[in-house]
């Protein structure tokens, strides 16, 4: 496996300049505090209002050019308008890199060709999008994500299991619940419990709680997990053949904060440098021949194309979204 080099930033992000505010926007300013159900204390406000314009204008111009072509994807104004990109990166984000593990890895089937497209949402393998609130849970979301997929493959039944059940009990697995995580020790936690309850049973709350697992709730085991090799061409085999699969991403910037259609390519993007954890549920390639990746994210239907983002595919890993592909065995 690839080592993935990632720091936790444990200092909230400052804005430095003192608030100035465009007083044209306030009738917006307030229409969007209401839509999103924002209440700030006195002092707070200020400094939120700053963040917004900046994210507002910030939008604008990227939208501006979007317009002009420069862009394949355009941008919205969306319930993280008061959230600098460090904020919202240490509130939405979660996948940590924990150094590396020897994992069992694709066996690519000497198969000749795989569908042009894939999109296992049409076939049954995909529950609603979810929103993980502010809890850095990705990794949950994530894991499950495939795992609910490798279940129905085996089962023909498509049961939602519980992110809980993963964010407050597999902290002796090495993931720290709200804080961050991986795939492959959820996958373990799972292996080494015996079972993972549904998400009926133990549904998601967005903050740390106690283990409450029942081995009577469960509905899904796991007996192993499978590394994709990093590249996008494995990747592509692995979504084809497998099912959805679980990786990992660089959305350390406003493009993804604010991302809203389109197909996302991002210059800026690590490779290697991830910190959220997706679901990827296909491929496929638009008319024009810009291929894509299908990807399912964790921050409810409002954000993206209904929580989904297509993301350029064979653009030389971008965003590094075939660095830390895996799925787990049922
Ligand atoms: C969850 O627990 C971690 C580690 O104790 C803590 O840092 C984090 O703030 C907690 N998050 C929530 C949302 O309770
Ligand atoms: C998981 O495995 C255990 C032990 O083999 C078994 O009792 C249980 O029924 C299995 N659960 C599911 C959901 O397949």
């Amino acid at each position: 496996m690839i080592p993935i080099l990632f720091l936790a930033t444990l200092c909230l992000g400052v804005v430095s300049a003192a608030p100035t505010h465009d007083p044209s926007l306030d009738a917006e300013w307030h229409e969007w505090k209401t839509q999103h159900g924002k209440t700030y204390v006195m002092d707070e406000e200020g400094q939120k209002r700053a963040v917004w314009e900046n994210n507002r204008k910030m939008i604008e111009l990227h939208n501006e050019d979007y317009t002009k072509g420069k862009h394949g994807f355009h941008l919205e104004m969306n319930a993280f308008g008061d959230l600098t990109n460090t904020e919202f990166r240490q509130l939405m984000t979660g996948f940590q890199s924990m150094g590396t593990t020897e994992m069992n890895v694709f066996q690519e089937p000497r198969l000749g060709d795989v569908p042009k497209s894939v999109d296992w949402r049409k076939h049954g393998y995909v529950t609603p999008v979810k929103d993980q609130g502010s809890c850095g849970a990705c990794w949950a979301f994530s894991a499950v994500g495939s795992l609910v997929g490798q279940m129905f493959w085996k089962t023909g039944k498509l049961v939602p299991l519980s992110e809980q059940n993963l964010v407050d009990c597999s902290w002796s697995h090495g993931n720290i619940g709200c804080h961050g995580g991986l795939m492959q020790n959820a996958f373990q936690y799972v292996m080494d419990n015996g079972g993972l309850d549904t998400s009926e049973s133990y549904p998601y709350e967005s903050r740390n709680t106690t283990c409450r697992y029942n081995p009577e709730n469960s509905a899904a085991n796991v007996t192993g997990f499978v590394k994709i090799p990093a590249n996008e061409y494995s990747l592509m085999k692995a979504v084809a053949i497998v099912g959805p699969i679980s990786a990992a991403i660089d959305t350390k910037h406003h493009s993804f904060q604010f991302y809203r259609g389109g197909m996302y390519y991002e210059p800026e993007c690590s490779s290697s440098n991830l910190d959220h954890a997706v679901l990827v549920v296909g491929y496929g390639e638009e008319s024009d021949g810009r291929k894509y990746w299908l990807v399912k994210n964790s921050w409810g239907t409002y954000w993206g194309m209904n929580g989904y983002i297509k993301m350029a595919r064979d653009r030389n890993n971008n965003c590094g979204i075939a660095t830390y592909a895996m799925y787990p065995t049922v």
